[in-house]
């Protein structure tokens, strides 16, 4: 199924169209109105400035005696509040001159307009879409920032602290003053949202109209305390929600939805209007029959947001370039010891969910931001490339994979068809195009394929094998036929990674994984050769990970081979191999992924002795030795994803 978004409507046509939005509540539904909707206006919270206020008074003080050296103002309505607050106890021209001495950062359009009414002096204006990350990016990278390491950072905030950027702060050695000036509340009067709540529940509304993180709290709130909570939270998965911007979307993510479509910009009227040029497709796409989240179509991927990709931690890593901390991510990150994993697998099964774009996005995106990790990987497997060679390819659940076709000769390896991964395999790129359309524009997405000997060792032994017979047979008994298999699987490696990259993969891996059943003559004799060409035929700018097990008496060799970064398992030591492998390049591994059964001071420790064994240089990307095993405690993985930051940051 397609979801084109691009498509303009004629606009909302009728469709009822709930806004939460308090404040500007008329003008929303007036525009929704003129665009052709029916407003259902739910106003979903009020601010209420804090009376006593001992933290905005102290800040006021330190203000004054000239010991802050940043102020951050989060909103408008906040920064106003702040400074009636101030003007009651100290005399306005003192706060205004204090504020103009020191350096002022204004989080978007709103916060900038107070401040230029009170004619204070902005000295950074934090970009689109005006998120947590925005502002520590500006602080940063900009020449006119303050470096933050020993000063004083004011944050006025709202409602709830956005912790990330407390700790953000923190960890660039600043000293962070929280200054909290309103905070939420339900409205005096509930009963409009009420009633909304009752019409969703009835099914008589398409689309719902999200402008801030707070709305969907409230929502939840006012339906639990009418015991509706079950049935809004059913209901509401079938309505369109269309978010105001990413601070907002992660917090209707967080309370269990999804939003199906952001506007170009943060703003109310570009929310109202462009959800209504797209309410028809947008209402469509949700009536997918099959996921429960909704995602919004694939839109081109934006060379911005690729090049703010390379200055990621992860992609950073992957060049040797030093980063702010250790990037992890973890092999089969998104599989069976997630327990939404195994829910949707009771209804489609391995292949179905590997080729249905939707589903595989959805876990792709859900594994990756559930354990926080640094870069997601696309949900696919390695065999998904023997279908399109002729050959039949089954999961069973007691013996792994099974892939019948009993290759053997040269006959038999001439009978295998050359793949045409834009034919066979589209939709492994279709699904990593709506992947990067959904996912955080700054986190990259890892594309990946079998390495040309472990491949052939699958379609040799028709599934796993422990002695690698039938391969080791026909390599050394019959090289003419040996190096046809490899080469053939070699020019469809390269158009399928080639398809990968061009379908928006920011980087790939390639995984021997059985590769160390042979020891280094074999190797370079019949195996480096072959995923040498595969390495070489990709573009130099995209990282590639060359990942095999077992591999301590070939890592020379496997450098030699190819790859930016060596993917180490958990049978060699990181410290030994790296320099055995070289500096220059980078690292990834290598945690034993049964250590994530233990205690989480076990894992602490373990993480501890590998960074250790890294020493911080540059070039290391935190992973398992090998994919996270079924049964793995989820919060083991998230702790271990949360120890590698924080022991590593720099
Ligand atoms: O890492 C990720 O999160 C992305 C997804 C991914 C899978 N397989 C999903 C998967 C990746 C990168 C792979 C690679 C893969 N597939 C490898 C190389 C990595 C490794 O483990 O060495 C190999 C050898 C395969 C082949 C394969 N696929 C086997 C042997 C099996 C069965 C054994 C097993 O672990 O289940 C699979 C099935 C498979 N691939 C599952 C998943 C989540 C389990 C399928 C299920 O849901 O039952």
């Amino acid at each position: 199924m397609t979801v084109v978004i691009t498509t303009k409507s004629q606009g909302f046509q009728g469709v009822r169209v709930v806004s939460f939005e308090s404040r500007l509540a008329d003008v929303i539904s007036k525009h929704i109105e003129r665009l052709g909707g029916v407003p259902v206006s739910a106003p979903s919270m009020q601010e209420i400035p804090l009376e006593k206020n001992p933290e905005a008074l102290a800040f006021g003080e330190k203000l004054l005696e000239d010991k802050v050296d940043l102020v951050i103002c989060m909103t408008g309505v906040g920064t106003r509040f702040l400074m009636e607050i101030l003007a009651k106890k100290y005399p306005q021209e003192k706060i205004l001159e204090a504020l103009s001495k020191t350096t002022v950062a204004a989080r978007g359009p709103k916060p900038i307009r107070v401040l230029s009414e009170f004619k204070i002096p902005i000295t950074l204006r934090v970009p689109e879409p005006n998120t947590w990350r925005e502002i520590v990016e500006l602080l940063d990278t900009s020449e006119k920032g303050i470096p933050l390491k020993g000063a004083t950072v004011a944050i006025q905030e709202y409602g709830e602290s956005s912790l990330e950027l407390v700790e953000a702060l923190k960890r660039r050695g600043a000293h962070v003053i929280q200054v909290p000036v309103y905070r939420w509340a339900l409205p005096d009067d509930t009963k409009p949202l009420v009633e909304a709540i009752q019409k969703i529940i009835r099914g008589e509304v398409g689309m719902a109209l999200i402008t801030s993180a707070q709305q969907i709290r409230n929502v939840l709130k006012v339906a639990a305390q009418h015991g509706l909570e079950p049935e809004f939270r059913r209901a509401f998965k079938k309505v369109v929600v269309a978010s105001i911007g990413p601070t907002c979307t992660e917090a209707i993510l967080e309370c269990g939805f999804y939003a199906d479509f952001e506007p170009s910009h943060g703003k109310m009227g570009h929310l109202v209007s462009e959800t209504a040029e797209r309410a028809e497709a947008l209402i469509a796409a949700k009536k997918n029959p099959y996921s429960e989240i909704k995602l919004s179509g694939p839109k081109p991927v934006s060379l911005s947001e690729k090049e703010k990709r390379r200055q990621s931690p992860f992609m950073k890593a992957c060049f040797c370039e030093s980063a702010p901390f250790t990037p992890v991510w973890l092999m089969r990150q998104a599989g069976r010891y997630l327990k939404e994993y195994n829910e949707l697998r009771r209804k489609v099964s391995f292949l179905e969910l590997c080729k249905t774009k939707e589903l595989a996005a959805e876990v792709t995106i859900q594994a990756a931001e559930k354990i926080k990790a640094d870069a997601a990987i696309i949900f696919s497997d390695l065999l998904v490339l023997l279908e399109p060679m002729g050959l039949d390819l089954e999961y069973t659940s007691s013996e792994g994979p099974l892939i019948s076709g009993e290759i053997g000769s040269s006959r038999d390896v001439e009978r295998l068809r050359e793949v045409e991964p834009q034919e066979s395999l589209s939709f492994v790129f279709d699904a990593i195009r709506l992947t990067r359309a959904n996912l955080k524009p700054g986190l990259p997405l890892i594309g990946f394929a079998g390495a040309p000997f472990t491949l052939a060792s699958y379609i040799l032994e028709g599934g796993a094998s422990k002695d690698f017979l039938r391969t080791k047979q026909l390599m050394v008994s019959d090289p003419g036929a040996w190096n046809a298999l490899l080469e053939k699987l070699g020019r469809g490696l390269v158009k399928f990674l080639k398809g990968q990259i061009e379908a928006g993969a920011d980087a790939v891996q390639i995984f021997d994984s059985w590769v160390g059943c042979l020891g280094p003559e074999d190797y370079r004799q019949f195996v480096l050769p072959h995923t040498k060409r595969v390495i070489e035929e990709l573009p130099k700018e995209v990282p590639v990970i060359h990942f095999g097990t077992g591999t301590s008496s070939l890592l020379k060799l496997m450098r030699e081979a190819g790859g930016h970064v060596i993917g180490l398992d958990f049978r060699v030591s990181l410290e030994e191999s790296w320099k055995t492998i070289g500096y220059d390049r980078a690292v990834q591994g290598n945690l034993d992924p049964a250590v994530l059964f233990a205690s989480k001071e076990v894992v602490r420790a373990r993480v501890k002795n590998i960074l250790d064994q890294a020493g911080g240089r540059p070039g290391h990307i935190f992973n398992l030795g090998h994919g996270v095993l079924p049964g793995t405690p989820v919060e083991n993985v998230i702790a271990l994803v949360d120890f590698v930051h924080e022991m590593s940051q720099r």
